[in-house]
């Protein structure tokens, strides 16, 4: 548990136990409300806002627009901040932080670690919606574990307006499904499920500092932002890597991806760390 305190603690597995542990393990998402206590709420948005105002990262790879192909320039109808913690050090210290870590904890047991965090915030109107998938589907060679805990946290009162996420219940049941690029483009960053059955899904609206849990298997998506603000979210992945996990062989949708924010990081990177990259992903991929 790290530096939790005992209170938190037990606000966090309250806040777990409120949104019922069997709804995550009957539907593979569950809701929790008041993950972000009303007071940090401010300081997170202004955090937030600031980065993607400066594009933080971007000639590192980290700050891209998921459907944009060419990289025009032009308003991002769907940006993302990888990393957001890494250009702003105070994320890490909230009790956002420490709420979502304590409630991985509880469900994947006291080795989870946070392995991905990112963030999109959809411009008001023009906002676009994002594909229906798996996270799953994006697993590369190197990924050390199959499963993984999202926690998606709104931060404002998001709904179908605004854009909130949509889930098929029982779907992280199910198998993974055949995926692609958007356009089937290598260059595009965001994957789409190829035809996948969205008869039964639910739209899941949160109020500000809510926050909707989903395994990696749950096949998801949001809506387009119509609303006059934009729709932050901020998303933190949990999982318990193991070697034995190591995933070898990349699914053929990933095989040949190559998008321009990769072009970026790549050009941004030190010609070692580029090299040793490399050395690492053949051994991986040879089964050592
Ligand atoms: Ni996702």
């Amino acid at each position: 548990m790290g530096s939790l305190a005992v209170g938190e603690i037990r606000r966090a597995q309250a806040a777990m136990d409120a949104a019922s542990r069997a709804d995550y393990e009957r539907d593979g998402f569950a809701v929790v409300r008041n993950l972000v206590p009303p007071e940090e709420l401010p300081k997170l948005r202004q955090v937030y806002d600031g980065l993607f105002e400066n594009k933080a990262g971007w000639e590192r790879g980290d700050f891209f627009d998921m459907l944009d192909t060419g990289e025009k320039g032009g308003q991002m109808t769907l940006p993302q901040l990888a990393w957001p913690s890494k250009h702003a050090p105070w994320l890490a210290e909230t009790q956002m932080r420490r709420r979502a870590t304590a409630i991985a904890e509880e469900v994947l047991g006291p080795r989870a670690e946070l392995v991905w965090e990112f963030a999109i915030r959809k411009p008001p109107k023009v906002g676009a919606p994002t594909p229906w998938h798996q996270d799953e589907a994006s697993f590369t060679v190197g990924t050390p574990y199959r499963v993984a805990l999202s926690c998606w946290v709104a931060l404002q009162d998001t709904d179908e307006v605004t854009g909130c996420m949509l889930y098929v219940p029982g779907s992280h049941r199910g198998p993974l499904l055949p995926h692609q690029t958007v356009g089937n483009d290598a260059r595009a960053h965001a994957l789409g499920a190829i035809d996948p059955d969205v008869t039964q899904a639910v739209a899941v609206p949160l109020r500000a500092g809510d926050a909707v849990l989903h395994h990696s298997r749950t096949l998801h998506g949001a809506g387009a932002n119509r609303s006059e603000e934009p729709r932050r979210a901020i998303t933190l992945e949990f999982a318990v890597p193991d070697k034995s996990a190591l995933i070898r062989r990349d699914f053929a949708w990933n095989q040949g991806k190559f998008t321009y924010r990769d072009e970026r990081e790549l050009s941004a990177m030190p010609l070692p760390q580029r090299i040793k990259r490399r050395v690492k992903q053949t051994l991986i991929k040879l089964g050592w």
